[in-house]
């Protein structure tokens, strides 16, 4: 059977370099990919965060070189391999040797549509220079949004027969910049209209991506129908409904290599579903660790994420402030983002002292210990393309918490107070109280009906949110479009 040879190209993948889930999908749907038999190299930038020692990145090109507006850009091109993936990064210090990836505490950096229009060029260059003939161009967010453009446009015979895939991660980031940078991508002005790049007499990134890509994707099923609609499409509905044949939702998995309790690396007790019940050492851990009551008979919720308005953060603070007043539980909050809620979740231990805990900023070891030692994991986005943390969570048998929303209505199963049923606790409205309301009913839950807990835990472990069935889906579609 042939395999497609793929590109897959992402402003971010994990370890290198994360903000979001985008990375952790940029590292394992193409490690999945891989073990499937695809041919596939992924491609990102080259920012200064990223630990080229760490990493053992090599240098695979000293100079390589595109031509953006009227000038030439010369750059060089490193590489690195991790569980059998080959990464090449494209290094470029005028763009990308900086503190951040999009931008600063002081806000977005100015030139972003300019950096990206120079990556996704230097991307399908690097095809060409390691003559990688790559059936299929898999594209990911706005960032990359240019690229079945070029391909499109493309009379470079190296290109014919690439097809391209645009995935959307989130419909949230469009990548809408000033026309200045029209003549620096190379985008004919003929080009520029209201059926693809032109928004408001802006540049729209992913809006072109969608226009001109062959095939397209988002992360979960709901999603794919919720971005077709006014109220979720985020100005972009009327071209993805006329897509619409084109554009399959197809949910993304976790890496169970990363995210698993029997092997996780992070936590101080590694459990399964035939040891659930040593679960709670890493509870007694995580309350340790926040300087919480330790007491591993206290409902315990947790939360991680970006400080987002996306994730429903108002929501959080509303109700987390009222049932630490009202409820007998305890919170760990870990994120960063937004100052506003930075203060708060920051200021939150001191105020509940022994029932909530927080840490504001990044850490991979926390995030583990929390999901490995919660009971509950709240996630009340306002909209959700996928999410992986609920997945993370019903992989350690850590009982979501959610509204009704994208990918995670897809993923969380309600519970059904009759039966046991299910595997976590959903609500509908954008609403402080409906969030209050449902971490109250999971509290009750967890004092007044624990086998239904126990049951529900077991539910979650034992279902499978690995890759496979997901990237089978995505080779489908590489070949379907491909005609391979
Ligand atoms: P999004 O991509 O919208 O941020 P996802 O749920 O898809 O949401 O992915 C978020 C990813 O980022 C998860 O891997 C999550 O664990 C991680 N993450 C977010 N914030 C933090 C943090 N402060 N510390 C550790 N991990 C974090
Ligand atoms: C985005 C979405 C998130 C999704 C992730 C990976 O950042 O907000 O829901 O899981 O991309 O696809």
């Amino acid at each position: 059977m042939n395999m497609p040879k793929v590109l897959f190209v992402s402003s971010e993948i994990a370890p290198y370099a994360k903000t979001g889930g985008l990375a952790d999908v940029g590292s394992s749907l193409p490690k999945a990919l891989k073990s499937e038999g695809v041919d596939v190299i992924s491609v990102m930038p080259l920012y200064s965060s990223v630990n080229r020692a760490g990493y053992g990145l090599t240098e695979v090109f000293q100079s390589s070189c595109v031509h953006m507006g009227n000038c030439e850009e010369w750059y060089s091109v490193y590489k690195a391999s991790l569980s059998g993936v080959d990464t090449y990064f494209i290094e470029f210090s005028k763009y990308f040797d900086r503190p951040g990836i999009y931008h600063t505490k002081a806000g977005e950096y100015a030139d972003n549509a300019y950096r990206f229009a120079f990556f996704c060029r230097a991307a399908m260059q690097l095809a060409k220079d390691i003559r990688f003939k790559p059936d299929v161009i898999h594209c990911n967010d706005w960032q990359t949004g240019l690229i079945p453009y070029y391909i499109r446009k493309a009379e470079d015979f190296f290109f014919n027969g690439t097809k391209t895939v645009m995935t959307i991660h989130n419909i949230g980031y469009q990548g809408i910049y000033g026309a200045d940078v029209l003549e620096y991508a190379r985008i004919d002005r003929a080009d520029f209209h209201a059926e693809s790049f032109e928004s408001f007499g802006g540049v729209n990134f992913l809006k072109g991506g969608i226009a001109y890509a062959d095939k397209i994707t988002t992360v979960s099923p709901s999603y794919a129908k919720e971005i077709q609609d006014e109220v979720g499409g985020g100005g972009l509905h009327m071209l993805l409904s006329y897509r619409r044949y084109d554009l399959e939702g197809i949910l993304n998995g976790i890496d169970t290599d990363e995210w698993n309790p029997a092997t996780d690396k992070y936590i101080p007790q590694n459990f399964s579903a035939e040891t659930l019940h040593l679960k709670k050492v890493n509870k007694l851990a995580l309350q340790e660790r926040f300087i919480l009551e330790k007491n591993e008979n206290i409902a315990l919720f947790g939360f991680v994420g970006r400080f987002a308005g996306q994730k429903g953060l108002h929501l959080l603070q509303y109700a987390v402030e009222k049932a630490l007043k009202d409820m007998v539980c305890q919170f760990v909050i870990i994120g960063s983002g937004e100052t506003e809620y930075e203060q708060y979740f920051g200021s939150l231990p001191a105020r509940y002292p022994l029932r909530a805990g927080s840490f504001i900023g990044y850490s991979e070891e926390a995030a583990h210990l929390l999901e490995a030692g919660a009971d509950f994991f709240v996630m009340p986005s306002l909209y959700e393309p996928c999410g992986l943390n609920q997945m993370y969570s019903l992989a350690y048998g850590t009982l979501p918490v959610v509204r009704a929303t994208g990918g995670l209505d897809d993923t969380v199963k309600n519970y059904n107070e009759q039966t046991g049923e299910g595997t976590g606790f959903k609500f509908q409205l954008i609403d402080g109280d409906a969030l209050y309301n449902t971490i109250g009913w999971a509290v009750s839950t967890y004092y007044d009906r624990p086998r239904h807990i126990e049951q529900m835990r077991m539910a979650a472990i034992s279902e499978d949110f690995g890759w496979k069935n997901s990237a089978i889906r995505y080779i489908n579609l590489y070949k379907n479009v491909t005609a391979l």
